[in-house]
């Protein structure tokens, strides 16, 4: 029974910790939630094609893993068949209370920032699924000098990033959208600033590149690969509901707003996918694929 309370008593700690992180200004406020979260639809098809692709469970074998932004903990618990240990960490405290349901012996979560990670030289090995998309470049280097800083001599990164992120889809459906809610016109008056605040979101392969290189990383190889999945309208509004209410547009609009939006997003996402008979829609996404080694 104390263990249990000294637990609570910690997971409150990471709460107040983690909710404190999120709020810089012009900055994603709001926390991922697990219960939003649906990995298996499409997170988790693609982190297994690409495990087999990379051979990465042969490659943990026997390491010690950081698992960075590691959500509700799935694909750490998948690398922790076969690595000695695995550490995942996550800012979001919704996302790592869902993965402490899964604790196992030789896999630890703790929530924290990616650019407030202190541990040194303490990893054999890190990844990072879909995470590096949602910092702005600050952020990313900072997140990524500190994965620098956790990884042992010799130690290697592999991640991915979407290329194409929310951001862009809604700057591109804005004349559209801005028809349909005129707030929006307000809150981009001052395109520019928006403009520099949403590019600091973009990756390219180049930036990515010159940033894992500037930290230090060397064999830095980037490619890119577009997955295609198929999903029905169900489905595309769970694996977007997640992502959509971080974006930093939605700190301009209150609870009914942002339900609007993401309407007219789900509307326009319908008119433009393909369907493979009806209902099904084919959307796809190109991911960067990160790896690199610290020296
Ligand atoms: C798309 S989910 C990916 C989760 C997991 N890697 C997976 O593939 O299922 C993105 C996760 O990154 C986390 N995240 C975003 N920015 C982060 C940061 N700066 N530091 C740590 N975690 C972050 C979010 O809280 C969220 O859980």
């Amino acid at each position: 029974m104390k263990s249990r309370v000294r637990y609570a008593f910690l997971l409150s700690c990471f709460v107040t910790c983690a909710n404190a992180m999120q709020d810089a200004p012009g900055r994603v406020t709001v926390a991922w939630e697990a219960a939003d979260y649906r990995s298996d639809l499409w997170q988790d098809i693609m982190a297994q094609e690409l495990m087999t692709r990379y051979d990465l469970k042969h490659v943990v074998t026997d390491k010690s893993v950081l698992d960075v932004g590691c959500g509700t903990g799935v694909i750490a618990l998948i690398l922790a068949c076969y690595a000695r240990s695995v550490h995942g960490i996550d800012m979001s405290a919704s996302m790592i209370r869902a993965a402490m349901h899964h604790i196992r012996a030789n896999v630890t979560f703790w929530c924290c920032s990616a650019q407030n990670l202190e541990r040194k030289n303490a990893f054999d090995y890190a990844t990072a699924f879909w995470v590096l998309q949602w910092m702005p470049d600050t952020d990313k280097e900072q997140a990524v000098q500190k994965i620098w800083g956790a990884l042992k001599s010799g130690g290697q990164f592999f991640g991915t990033c979407s290329v194409d992120d929310n951001n862009q889809e809604l700057e591109r459906a804005l004349p559209f959208l801005q028809g349909k809610m005129p707030k929006l016109k307000d809150i981009f008056a001052d395109r520019e600033q928006w403009n520099q605040l949403l590019g600091e979101y973009r990756s390219t392969p180049e930036r990515l590149k010159e940033l894992f290189e500037g930290v230090g990383f060397e064999n830095v190889v980037i490619e890119e690969i577009t997955f295609e999945n198929n999903f029905s309208e169900e489905g595309l509004r769970t694996i977007y509901t997640p992502g959509f209410r971080g974006l930093p547009l939605m700190d301009h609009l209150d609870a009914q707003e942002r339900l609007q939006l993401f309407e007219l997003y789900i509307g326009l996402k319908k008119m433009s996918l393909p369907q493979q008979e009806p209902g099904v829609y084919t959307n796809s996404t190109r991911q960067l694929i990160i790896r690199a080694t610290k020296p």
